[in-house]
């Protein structure tokens, strides 16, 4: 699978498509995230808040795959702020790794974001997390991290796919050298819409790729969940078509702005 990745600095490189692993708990998170690696996938998202860190961990070591071949995000629930280090402890211990590749703030903190950010600095100064962000967060929201800090969220993980497409706010992450990675891309698509199934009629796919390659196209990160072994492997197989400007414009306009 050669789908590229994204520079987050300091060494740390986030594959565009990633494999999300929200409601899939024990031995069910164990298999499929031991599919997705089959599959190709080399990126993994969890979080605290997930509860499947421990399988998720037991799937990479079993998979064979090297450690430093899969990129590992997870979260840190805002009602742990106070216990950051120890929360990212429990994530590392569960994953049973000595650092994850990136690590979010899972929703912006009623009181006090910024101590929880220079928490998260001072984590991936320690070489706890080799990148840090944030999940759900607004502009104006990172720009206060920012400013305060001085160090800006490598990512904001945002819900995102066709429907929510706004060129406006994902050239605003990109002034801020913030990547955009979107959750729920079939969550938030109605894959039966007929601009999607006309486009993958034409490449001989399904609507699901149609929408992971329209995010690869416009280097947006895209973690799909699937529990299904099939789905794991087609949503994957990305690679082999390549969506032309009027398709990518005609995905764009599904929400209605552009
Ligand atoms: N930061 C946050 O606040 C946040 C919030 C939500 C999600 N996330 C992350 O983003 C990931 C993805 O989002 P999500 O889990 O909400 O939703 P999603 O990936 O948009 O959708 C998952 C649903 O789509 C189905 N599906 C998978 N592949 C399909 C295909 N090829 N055709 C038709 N249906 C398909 C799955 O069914 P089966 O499983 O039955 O195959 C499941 O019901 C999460 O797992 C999580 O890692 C983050």
């Amino acid at each position: 699978m050669t789908i590229g990745a994204l520079s987050l600095g300091h060494g740390a490189e986030m594959p565009l498509l990633g494999f999300g692993t929200w409601q899939i708990r024990g031995e069910k998170a164990y298999e499929a995230v031991r599919d997705a690696l089959e599959a190709g996938y080399r990126h993994i998202d969890t979080a605290t808040m997930y509860g499947n860190e421990a399988e998720v961990g037991r799937a990479l070591r079993d998979s064979g795959v090297p450690r430093d071949e899969v990129f590992v995000t997870t979260k840190l629930p805002p009602e742990r702020a106070g216990r950051e280090r120890e929360t990212l402890d429990a994530s590392l211990r569960a994953l049973g790794v000595d650092a994850v590749d990136l690590w979010l703030i899972h929703w912006p903190p009623r009181r006090r974001p910024v101590a929880v950010w220079q928490q998260f600095v001072a984590a991936r100064e320690q070489g706890r997390a080799r990148a840090i962000g944030v999940s759900n967060f607004g502009v104006h929201e990172i720009d206060e991290l920012s400013a305060a800090t001085g160090v800006t969220p490598a990512v904001n993980q945002i819900r995102f796919g066709p429907r929510l497409y706004d060129a406006k706010l994902v050239a605003q992450h990109r002034e801020r050298g913030v990547v955009v990675e979107g959750y729920s891309p079939f969550k938030t698509t109605n894959l039966h819409d007929p601009v999607l199934t006309r486009i993958a009629a034409a490449h001989g796919v399904d609507p699901a790729r149609v929408v992971l390659r329209w995010h690869v196209q416009h280097e947006i990160v895209v973690i799909p969940k699937s529990a299904t072994p099939e789905r794991i492997a087609t949503n994957a197989a990305i690679d082999g078509f390549t969506l032309t400007d009027e398709e990518m414009a005609a995905i764009d306009q599904l929400g209605g702005r552009r």
